[in-house]
């Protein structure tokens, strides 16, 4: 029996070793842990228990029957984090550059497998040269097989992707269907086609990070959720990230005990400036309201003008939406929109209930928006929010004009609770605008142009630029004084919290893509 024992303990220590010294130095040289080392720093010390460590490819071709690694290039298995179960993969950069054959995928799906069963979130650490080359076809399968799984997934349990290294070609496309991205600065790219090809074909020259690095994919295309600073930063975000989420669409996200308390809050009373066109930031309404910093904001650099992310209101999850007045007057555009209906989805799959901040005036005017689609995409949002059923409040801090106070989670497309500062402004467009068109005849034949519009933009105002005619008809439930926000919405997300809604009966709904 000993020297059974032996031989097994050996080829643990084989497989610990992956490609080897040599090329475990070679990553820490570049500035990137190991993934086993990724590993024990994500999960709760002790609690990781690997499946398939001893699994080898089963290629023959190319030399490749005399180089057969344990583990075949990533590690997998499951743990917990914070004491709640996760599934786990990491690619292993040190055997054979992390690349996807027949069998790496089959390690991947099983535990894809097993999470969904189980209910329990997703963890991939990516950092991989791709498909294996020597095995052809098989390697492309193994792909599909991972990203089928992704789809069966998505909305069942969270799936968080984490790039450490190399993400590209088709292998892109696992990461962009799983919830979150999580990409490492300056070690990290992703793309579809490399800088040599887009040279062969665009003739244009760009580096790997400048294509695909975690400031392109943060700033330029939205691919990435969030950056980290390194390996292990990015491993205490995916940690925060999970904190927020449900270990599945049954379940509810974990509350942290809390006892209310006066709940008043002075400063928001001094936020909103005087003059309607100066700006102000919507973060800082949203530290006020919110417990003390809780706030992770998701897709921080794109589309500026809306701001999205989790936040704690008396212990409890909440997705955050909202306008953000410093960037393009937090006005909806093509990228604003489809950042907030992805958020809005997410939270929607998973019970996060909804807190939508609005101070929008309108939607972005242009050829460009018009062209890019600011139709199809500005009813997404609209869509995302008509669909969610999960609880739903608003608040309008400031402006809600014209078709962006319906999208903006309004009472008439099944907000909850809909409340609005004294300061807000809900009508058609703004007093200058409106006074312009419809009162056109009576200012051009005045004495004084000038003078008449200003008399006529007062009268607008006073009719329309406050939250009164809303309350009124019931759009708004309330006017509340700033400084009373938290304690409200904390009571309105308590009595919501057993909310039960159905939508018809239906396969699935046809969002606009
Ligand atoms: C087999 C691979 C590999 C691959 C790297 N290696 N990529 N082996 N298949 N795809 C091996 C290398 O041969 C090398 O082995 C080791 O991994 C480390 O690679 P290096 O090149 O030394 O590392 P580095 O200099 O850091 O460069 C990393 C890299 C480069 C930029 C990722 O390896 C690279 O360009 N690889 C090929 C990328 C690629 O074209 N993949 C296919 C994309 S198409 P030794 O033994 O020398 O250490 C694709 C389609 C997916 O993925 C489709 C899904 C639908």
């Amino acid at each position: 029996m000993n020297d059974k024992i032996k031989i097994l303990e050996d080829k643990i220590s084989t497989a610990q070793l992956g490609g080897g010294q040599t090329r475990i130095d070679k990553q820490h040289q570049k500035g990137k842990l190991t993934a086993r080392e990724r590993i024990h720093f994500l999960l709760d010390n002790g609690s990781f228990e690997e499946i398939g460590a001893l699994v080898t490819h089963r290629s023959r071709d190319f030399g490749m029957d005399k180089q057969v690694i344990y583990g075949d290039g990533v590690v997998t298995g499951y743990g917990t984090i914070n004491g709640r179960l996760v599934y786990v993969f990491a690619q292993d950069f040190t055997v054979f550059g992390g690349s996807l054959s027949e069998t790496h995928a089959e390690k991947i799906v099983k535990i894809m497998d097993m999470a969904m069963k189980n209910g329990a979130p997703l963890i991939g650490l990516n950092d991989s040269g791709g498909a294996r080359i020597q095995e052809g076809v098989k390697s492309l399968g193994g792909y599909a097989d991972i990203f089928y799984r992704n789809v069966l997934a998505s909305g069942v349990v969270p799936q968080i992707s984490a790039i450490m290294g190399p993400c590209a070609g088709g292998a892109v496309y696992s990461p962009a269907m799983t919830d979150f991205t999580i990409m490492v600065e300056n070690t990290s790219y992703m793309f579809v086609t490399g800088p040599n090809v887009v040279k062969t074909v665009t003739n244009e020259s760009v580096t790997a990070e400048e294509l695909g690095g975690a400031s392109a994919h943060s700033t330029k295309s939205g691919v990435t959720h969030l950056t980290a600073a390194n390996d292990l930063d990015c491993i205490e975000k995916i940690k925060k990230l999970l904190s927020y989420m449900p270990q599945n669409c049954e379940d509810t996200p974990a509350k942290l005990p809390f006892e209310i308390g006066e709940e008043v809050r002075m400063q928001l009373d001094d936020i909103i400036p005087e003059s309607a066109n100066q700006p102000y930031d919507m973060r800082e309404v949203i530290e006020g309201i919110m417990d003390e910093n809780s706030f992770l904001e998701i897709h921080e650099y794109y589309a500026e003008n809306i701001v999205v992310g989790f936040a704690r209101l008396a212990g409890r999850s909440i997705g955050i939406v909202a306008n953000q007045p410093i960037s393009l007057a937090g006005v909806l555009d093509v990228d604003s929109s489809k950042k907030a209906a992805r958020f809005v989805r997410f939270c929607d799959c998973f019970n996060i209930p909804l807190l939508v901040l609005v101070d929008v005036p309108g939607f972005l005017p242009g050829t460009d928006q018009e062209w890019n689609g600011i139709i199809v995409n500005g009813a997404k949002l609209l869509f995302a929010f008509s669909e969610a059923t999960v609880p739903r409040v608003t608040l309008i801090t400031r402006k809600a004009y014209g078709g962006a106070y319906d999208v903006m989670n309004s009472k008439h497309i099944g907000a909850d609770m809909n409340y609005a500062w004294p300061s807000a402004e809900i009508a058609v467009m703004g007093a200058k605008g409106a006074s312009e068109i419809i009162f056109k005849k009576e200012i051009s034949a005045a004495d004084d142009p000038e003078a008449k519009l200003k008399e006529k933009e007062a009268e607008y105002a006073e009719k329309f630029a406050n939250p009164y005619s809303a309350t009124e008809r019931g759009f708004v439930d309330e006017v509340i004084l700033p400084h009373n926000t938290r304690r409200k919405l904390i009571k309105a997300f308590s009595m919501l919290e057993n909310k039960v809604d159905h939508l018809p009966k239906k396969k699935h709904g046809n969002i606009p893509l």
